[in-house]
């Protein structure tokens, strides 16, 4: 079968792509496993878009890899899943600087046990001079903690006298989000079927495209992300007008 890699056309390439990797746990219980084996197959899954969408040159690419909410999961699949983060970004930072990859974080870090937090910071360290792909790992993110911070943000910037009330606008708000300098998607992909964005990028999805498939996230391949990518560049985006 051709691939769909020669189907896209460079001119018109989506600047960011974010992805809600879904539906690890019932590929997993579906094959007779525990919910973590689809988590650790679900590595590759991650290694293969980032490796397609370096190849592509696209220039964001945002993994929701956990939320807020996640929390809320047993014990015992929220350790698993934080030791498979230690892992998987130790092993997988020579290949980021291969790939000329920067790694970046959204989230509220400062829940994540320490080693996970020093690994992260040791291998954004390593990989902040590439200039190819930034990679976007969202992790003990969701967006209403995010606005609500900002919202924070900007009435400690007002009791401070720093702005004022007439001064606040989207650019303003934008920045006191921690995607502040990332541009907003331009495409969002949620694998497993389920069609909803739970509180993932909510101002930032604004006017994002929205595609959805029913393969599960360890199943989804390089082929997969360049058809998405095909998908989005059939589409008229209006932006309301
Ligand atoms: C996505 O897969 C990974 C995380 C949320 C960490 P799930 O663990 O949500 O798998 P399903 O959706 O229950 O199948
Ligand atoms: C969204 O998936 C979060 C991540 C992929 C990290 P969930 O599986 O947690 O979301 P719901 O519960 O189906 O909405
Ligand atoms: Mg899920």
């Amino acid at each position: 079968m051709p691939s769909s890699k020669n189907l896209i056309d460079k001119n018109c390439l989506p600047k960011h792509i974010a992805i809600i990797m879904d539906g690890n746990g019932r590929w997993a219980k579906e094959r007779g496993y525990e919910r973590i084996y689809g988590h650790q197959n679900g590595v590759v899954s991650v290694r293969e878009t980032t490796e397609a969408a370096a190849e592509t040159g696209i220039d964001y690419l945002t993994l929701y890899a956990f939320s807020t909410e996640n929390w809320g999961r047993p014990q015992k699949e929220v350790d698993a899943l934080m030791e498979l983060l230690v892992d998987t970004i130790e092993k997988e930072t020579p290949t980021l600087n291969k790939n000329n990859v920067r790694l970046l974080t959204i989230g509220d870090l400062s829940r994540l046990p320490l080693n996970a937090r020093g690994k992260l910071q040791k291998c954004i360290g390593e990989t902040a001079k590439n200039t190819g792909l930034s990679l976007v790992l969202a992790l003990s993110y969701s967006s209403r903690w995010e606005i609500v911070n900002a919202a924070k943000t900007i009435g400690q910037a007002l009791l401070d006298g720093k702005i004022r009330v007439e001064e606040i606008d989207e650019q303003v708000f934008s920045d006191a989000l921690t995607t502040k300098s990332i541009p907003d998607p331009d495409l969002m992909i949620r694998t497993s079927g389920e069609e909803r964005i739970s509180n993932f990028l909510l101002w930032q999805l604004a006017y994002s495209e929205l595609y959805f498939t029913k393969k599960h996230w360890p199943d989804f391949r390089k082929e997969d992300f360049y058809q998405a990518i095909v998908d989005y560049q059939n589409r008229e985006r209006r932006f309301g007008k």
